[in-house]
């Protein structure tokens, strides 16, 4: 197969000026022709979308991101399908394996765990198979920033209290230190910051954000594997999470949420339910 980062490039060179003509006459939602990437959902079988529930039952080959989809939901939709974990195998290895299958007529599907915009790496396999002549296309998903919401029982913009979302990740291994903006979206105030990909690291990121002088009575709860029947929370403070998250021993599968809504307190009642109720005529967009 040719070099994947060479189709990445190619197809942006050539696509500059060009509106995807695959983006035309479709949906999300609705079945085409390929193979979808599906979102599996944060865990839970029922939070898997019907499309991405019929598409996995009839499914022929199931390649799943390993231990991050619940293997329930694999055992109830898919038990006696052949299932590959991508856990493991490069795309060199992927992207074959599922062409392959789809050129012997087999329906293959992709399951990415939440939704697989989201630090999902689907994309790359998307255009290496179209460039392969295999068609793709995404299935959306329940995201694990969403799941840890309804667990905390709270929403993630808030009235009064947080008006924009951040989904990110600290530095690490495979993020440099200058693309770390967790303390940056901190320091905004009305942000809740939800971290993706950083479990290992709280105690370090608390730390800086501290030295680097945000409050350290900032509401930071910590969702482990929501949705999973061994699902946990931990809630503490920018001060206090850290030194919590150690003595819980969790060390993967969590979303991290700083910021006042995790406390889901001090929040003011929305204008949709109030004025914008109560006026003449409708103009404008308002809250759901
Ligand atoms: C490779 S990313 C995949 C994210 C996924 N595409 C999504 O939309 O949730 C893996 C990270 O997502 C978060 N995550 C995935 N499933 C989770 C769950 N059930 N509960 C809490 N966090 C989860 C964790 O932060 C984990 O390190």
């Amino acid at each position: 197969m040719t070099d994947p980062q060479k189709v990445i490039d190619a197809a942006a060179e050539s696509d500059e000026n060009r509106r995807d003509d695959r983006i035309q006459g479709r949906t999300a939602g609705e079945q085409q022709d390929g193979i979808p990437f599906i979102g599996a959902g944060p865990g839970d079988p029922g939070l898997l979308t019907v499309t991405g529930k019929e598409l996995v039952e009839a499914a022929d080959l199931v390649v799943h991101a390993g231990s991050l989809v619940n293997s329930e939901l694999l055992d109830r939709y898919c038990a006696d399908v052949e299932q590959v974990s991508s856990i493991g195998r490069d795309l060199e290895e992927l992207v074959p394996l599922m062409r392959n299958a789809y050129e012997a007529d087999r329906s293959v599907v992709r399951l990415h765990s939440g939704d697989p915009a989201v630090y999902g790496a689907a994309l790359e396999q998307m255009d290496a198979l179209e460039h392969e002549g295999v068609p793709t296309y995404i299935v959306p998903g329940v995201t694990s920033a969403f799941a840890a919401s309804a667990t905390l029982r709270t929403q993630l913009t808030l009235n009064g209290v947080a008006n924009h979302v951040a989904f990110t990740r600290p530095r690490g291994k495979t993020l440099d230190p200058e693309n770390d903006h967790i303390g940056e979206f901190v320091g905004m105030g009305d942000v809740t910051t939800c971290l993706y990909l950083g479990t290992h690291a709280v105690s370090e990121t608390m730390d800086r954000l501290i030295q680097d002088g945000h409050d350290p009575e900032t509401p930071v709860a910590v969702v482990y594997h929501a949705s999973w029947p061994d699902e946990d929370v931990i809630e503490g403070t920018i001060g206090t999470i850290g030194a919590k998250l150690d003595a819980a021993g969790y060390r993967a599968s969590a979303m991290v949420i700083i910021g006042a809504a995790a406390r889901k307190a001090g929040y003011e009642r929305s204008y949709l339910y109030g004025d914008w109720a109560n006026r003449d005529s409708a103009g404008g967009e308002a809250d759901d």
